[in-house]
């Protein structure tokens, strides 16, 4: 009997290699596909995989960091930063991972010129290119503003869906957790008051490295990693409502914050 292994959507994770090591190469399967393979071989059935790999390692090529922002009112050299990544996996449309993250950080900055705000410090929204290649545009970013990481009072990148949020992922000292958690008291209306801990993402990492308090978003990952880095990676995946739900999240932290007098302390 011939099983053509071509249903459901692999996951496609990544294979990293040290140097000097020969570089075997690496495929997945799905889920269903290893589970019926498993049964087969329980049966002792004598399983014969014919392998076709089509994957090709391209050149590097160019591509750019995209940049907006409000300038500040009062301390314009300070900056909030809210981000996501532009880029997706090569498979699917990467409207969850990270369309979601770029479209609320968009949003939020969009919604605070709309009512005519501006706060005092800077709020820059950076949608990072090559994410997924490993930070690279973040890093680029990063080694050409480092000079200035001491007047960025938070960043903040959204990475993990735009699902019903459950709060806000916090890095930063007891401080600027308190004076965190203050601000999302403001968001009682909409319940997402939350504040926990390991606030990060791959592309504001450089910062939080550096001591700059960091925040991203915790919301409902029941659906995340079912599409994940998949076909499945669609704009039917996202829920309008969810993301708009997100979107007052994110723009309700970074404009308070980037208007407060102080910046948020370090220690
Ligand atoms: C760093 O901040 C100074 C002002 O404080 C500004 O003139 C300069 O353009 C900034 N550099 C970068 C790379 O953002
Ligand atoms: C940080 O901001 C202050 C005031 O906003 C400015 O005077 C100072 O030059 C900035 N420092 C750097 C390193 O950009
Ligand atoms: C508010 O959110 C909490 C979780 O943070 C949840 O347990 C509770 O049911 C929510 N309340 C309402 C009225 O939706
Ligand atoms: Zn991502």
């Amino acid at each position: 009997v011939t099983w053509w292994l071509l249903f459901s959507s692999p996951h496609t994770g990544i294979q990293e290699y040290q140097d000097g090591v020969p570089k075997i190469p690496t495929a997945c399967i799905t889920v269903e596909d290893a589970e019926m393979m498993s049964r087969m071989a329980s049966r002792g059935s004598r399983i014969v995989i014919q392998l076709k790999m089509g994957a090709k390692n391209y050149p590097d090529a160019d591509s750019f960091n995209t940049v907006a922002e409000i300038i500040g009112s009062k301390y314009p050299e300070q900056v909030v930063l809210v981000s996501g990544h532009l880029d997706s996996w090569d498979v699917g449309q990467g409207a969850m991972d990270d369309g979601g993250g770029a479209f609320i950080s968009w949003e939020a900055l969009s919604l605070i010129k709309d009512l005519g705000l501006r706060p005092k410090r800077t709020l820059r929204l950076v949608l990072w290119t090559a994410e997924e290649q490993g930070g690279i545009g973040a890093l680029q970013y990063y080694q050409l503003t480092k000079a200035n990481t001491s007047n960025y009072s938070l960043v903040m990148e959204s990475d993990l869906g735009t699902f019903l949020p459950s709060g806000l992922q916090f890095t930063g000292s007891d401080k600027a957790r308190a004076i965190v958690e203050e601000v999302m008291c403001l968001l009682q209306p909409i319940n997402v008051t939350r504040v926990f801990r390991a606030g990060e993402g791959t592309d504001i990492n450089f910062w939080i490295q550096a001591g700059v308090p960091g925040a991203s978003l915790l919301d409902d990952l029941y659906k995340y990693f079912s599409f994940h880095h998949s076909h499945g990676d669609t704009m039917t995946a996202m829920d309008p409502k969810q993301m708009n739900v997100a979107a007052a999240v994110w723009a309700v932290v970074s404009y308070v914050i980037a208007d407060m007098e102080e910046m948020l302390p370090r220690s």
